[in-house]
This record gives structure tokens, sequence and C-alpha cells, in this order.
């Protein structure tokens, strides 16, 4: 028996990557494992309200953002659908309205598809469980990260916190290419609400698109080398994660941002997506790491924000440091002072 119509909402988070994703096989299979945070501040909301429909034969939905109908947003939507309709067979029978928001500023250069597609897959799983409760939170969740894959591959890494691997690697039991998986092993207490303070260096539309970018990794003179590299590190952080080695930590994430970037400048078409304050920041960093001892780092994506993480316990310094003299680099000033966080809520 199918339900008439209903609503869920759900409150999903973004992450930051520590060994980077790059390149993707068919059916957004990764080349190479990835291990993410998950962030507490930077999140999506989303509220998915479904009415039971006539016509069965096309998708039918609307995207709101903020309150405003926002049609940009629908082919990706259409896409992601289309490539869940075998998991998600009551797919064509409701129409959907989805309403959506973000806790970061609109167009900050943030990449908002993986809270964004974990939350509508979220949603999703959610009409699903209605219609069969006898569903466990294992396969939910699981299942979660599966469709969100397919809508961002990063998204699958954006259904639990805190620290989540995605990518089949032998050091890390129960990883799959299939979804995201909690990191299975101990923590050491240096890494407990580590500080990520997001500067926004560049709001402007990112220069190459994720899709864009994955693909100029096929034929990639390095592109063997960086898949087997990724392993690597991940298998080394491993370590890492356990000891709570700061100084050998911060090597292999500052590593993983700088290579992210060499794979772009050394693809053909190449591209560089840091920009002059991209680089300012990064020396400042290193500087004051050097006079100070403290445990200051950066990370980046595919563009020119970077991510400073830091211990909780240097974030008192740390943070007086990035508002004096590292915040002048930001656009219009903007940063976000963001932590490790945990699983994505429903509302
Ligand atoms: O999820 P996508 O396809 O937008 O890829 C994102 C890839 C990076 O953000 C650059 C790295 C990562 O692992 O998140």
């Amino acid at each position: 028996s199918k339900i008439e119509n209903g609503k869920v909402t759900w409150e999903s988070p973004s992450n930051i990557a520590l060994v980077k994703y790059w390149g993707k096989k068919k059916n957004q299979i990764p080349e190479n494992p990835s291990i993410s945070f998950t962030l507490n501040e930077c999140k999506t909301i989303t509220t998915l309200n479904y009415t039971l429909k006539e016509n069965k034969t096309d998708f039918e939905f609307d995207v709101f953002l903020d309150g405003k109908k926002e049609d940009a947003f629908k082919p990706k939507i259409q896409t992601f659908f289309e490539r869940i309709e075998s998991y998600v067979p009551f797919l064509r029978d409701y129409y959907f309205k989805i309403e959506t928001s973000n806790t970061f500023p609109h167009s900050s250069g943030i990449a908002s598809s993986a809270s964004g597609m974990s939350a509508l897959a979220l949603c999703l799983m959610s009409i699903e469980k209605e219609l069969n409760p006898e569903l466990s939170d294992v396969f939910f969740n699981q299942k979660a990260s599966f469709l969100a894959r397919l809508g961002s591959g990063s998204a699958s890494r954006s259904i639990e916190g805190d620290l989540i691997v995605w990518g089949k690697t032998d050091s890390i039991t129960g990883s799959t290419d299939l979804f995201g998986i909690k990191y299975p092993y101990k923590v050491h207490e240096n890494f407990k609400e580590y500080q990520d303070t997001i500067l926004l260096v560049d709001k402007g539309e990112k220069q190459v698109s994720s899709t864009v970018g994955h693909n100029l990794m096929h034929n990639h003179p390095f592109a063997k080398n960086r898949f087997d590299q990724a392993h690597e590190n991940l298998e080394t952080l491993k370590t890492i994660l356990e000891s709570g080695d700061l100084n050998q930590f911060i090597a292999l994430i500052e590593s993983e941002a700088l290579t992210l970037h060499a794979m772009m400048m050394t693809s053909m078409p190449y591209f560089i997506l840091m920009k002059p304050n991209t680089l300012e920041i990064i020396n400042k960093i290193w500087s004051f790491r050097k006079d100070t001892g403290l445990h200051i780092s950066f990370t980046l994506d595919a563009g020119a924000n970077v991510h400073v993480l830091y211990p909780k316990k240097e974030a008192k310094v740390i943070l007086e440091f990035i508002k004096n003299e590292l915040v002048a680099y930001c656009q219009n000033e903007q940063y976000i002072c963001d932590r490790i966080g945990f699983d994505a809520k429903q509302l």
C-alpha cells in the first residue's frame, strides 16, 4: 500500500577530505580511496515534500533554495534521479517539492554538493523507511551513502561523522567503493574537536567543475602514481591517527592538498585553481608554524579557499593569528569557524 503524501527533513553536514578523491570510473566508482572529517557548522537542511501523482512516466519535482524557486538546480537533480532510479522504485510515483538551505553563505566557493546530495539522499531513504519500516539503521545509512555517492562522490562521506572512509583499500577493514564507512580504528585524542577555519579567498564560480576535474585524470601522465599514493597515504594516516603525531599528520595532509592541485596543473588542459592570496596564506601558515612550533596546517579543495586545520588545545592562539594575519586575504574578510562534526540528523 502506498503512502499518499508526507514530508521529511534532514540536516546533513559538509566534509573536508584529508586524503583526496580525484578521479573516478564509471558509476561514480572512485579511482582511489579517500578519508574526510565531517564538518560541524557547514550544513544543508533539506525538506522533501512528496505527493502521490497520476502520471508515472516522468520525474516531477521543483527545487527551492531559501524559499526561492531555483530551476538552475533541476538538471543536476534530474541526472541524480536518473542514476538512482533503479535503486529507488518509488521515484516516479511522487511529485517532490525540494526545499533546501545552507548554513554557509550561498556561492561562497564552499561546495554544497556533498551536504546537499547527502541531505536529499537521506530524505529519500526516510520515504523508503516509511514504505518499509523493517529497514535496519545500518542498511539505512549505507544505502543513503550509496545514493549520495551517485549524486556527488564526496557526498557519500556526508552521512555520518566524524571520520569517514570511502573507497576500497586493503589497510581499512570494511572499506568499499560503494559507500562511506565510519573510520573503524582508534583515533588519538589530539584529533578530538579538531578545528577547521575556512578562509573564503575566492567566492566566484568554480573554474573547473568537479566532473571535468575527475575526467582530467583519464590518461593523466601521473594518474597511476597518484592513485597508488592515495592508498599508501591512507595506510600511513592510520598509524598517525593512532599515535597522534601531529607533525606527521600535517606533512601528510598538506602534501595531499598540494598533490590535488598538482594533478590539475599537470593535466591537459591544465588549471591553476589557487589565487595569489591562497599562496600568501600558505606562506604565512608556514612561517607562523616555524616561529611558534604550533600545529597549524592547511588543506584545500578544488578551489582557492583554504581550510586551516589545528588541534583544539592550540585553538586560542591560532585563531588570534588567523584573525590578525590571515583574514585580510579573504574576499570581504569572510571566514567560517568550523570543526570536526557528527552524523546527519533528521529534524
Ligand atoms: O564529490 P565531487 O565529485 O564534487 O568531488 C570532490 C573532490 C574533492 O573535493 C576535490 C576532494 C574530495 O575528496 O572531497
